[in-house]
């Protein structure tokens, strides 16, 4: 493979893997908030959510591959690794690299969830929204199709949906929120009468 193969291929990726962890991140919620997707049962969502992770970091691994592989610009395994290294766009290559290390730790402790038990899992799982508009800085920050239309798009419409799901979602934990006191109280009534 040529130099400039190996460049359209990573920009390829990059683009797939922004749409696909938006995709991860809109089902993450779908699955939080119990949502049914139209033609799937409800597990389906959960099976879906996984799948999609899984397809979303081969790509990941495919992007990263074809950067480092890519031997017009310098970029090592160490600076795949640990953020803000690299000789080559230390800061825009760095936020793509911390997306890549919270994403292995979301994996790793959804792979070891069995043992690791359900509140732990989900602690580490939080991560997830850090992750994902650190990945799309990096993106922005470095991508040489930044600006044009296409990518301009995209990422709107990335922003735009994940952005409505993250308030949907916090909009459930409200009205979550506002309920469990009023249930408490409804319980302590009960136990009086
Ligand atoms: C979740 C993590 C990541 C996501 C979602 C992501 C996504 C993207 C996106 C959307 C672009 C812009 C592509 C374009 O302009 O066409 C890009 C560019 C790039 N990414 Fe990533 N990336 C991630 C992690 C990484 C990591 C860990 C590396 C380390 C090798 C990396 C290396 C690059 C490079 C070198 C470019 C510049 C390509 C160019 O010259 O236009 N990315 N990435």
């Amino acid at each position: 493979m040529t130099s400039e193969t190996l460049w359209y291929a990573n920009r390829a990726t990059g683009a797939v893997c922004l749409a696909l962890f938006t995709a991860v991140v809109l089902l993450g919620i779908a699955v939080r908030l119990r949502t049914r997707l139209p033609g799937l049962p409800r597990f389906g969502t959960v099976s879906l959510h996984r799948t999609l992770s899984l397809s979303a970091t081969a790509f990941l691994a495919l992007h990263i591959v074809f950067a480092v592989i890519d031997g017009y610009v310098d970029i090592t395994v160490v600076d795949v690794l640990v953020p803000f290294v690299s000789d080559y766009q230390p800061l825009w290559l760095g936020l793509g690299t911390v997306a890549l290390d919270l994403t292995l730790a979301v994996l790793v402790t959804s792979l070891l969830r069995p043992r690791i038990g359900h509140r732990t899992w989900r602690a580490v799982h939080w991560l997830a929204y850090a992750s994902w508009p650190v990945a799309l800085v990096h993106g922005i920050g470095i991508g040489t199709d930044t600006g044009t239309d296409w990518m301009t798009w995209l990422t709107v419409a990335c922003v735009a949906t994940v952005i409505a799901a993250f308030a949907t979602r916090l909009a459930h934990a409200a009205r979550a929120a506002r309920r469990t006191p009023a249930a408490l109280l409804r319980t302590a009534e009960g136990v009086r009468s």
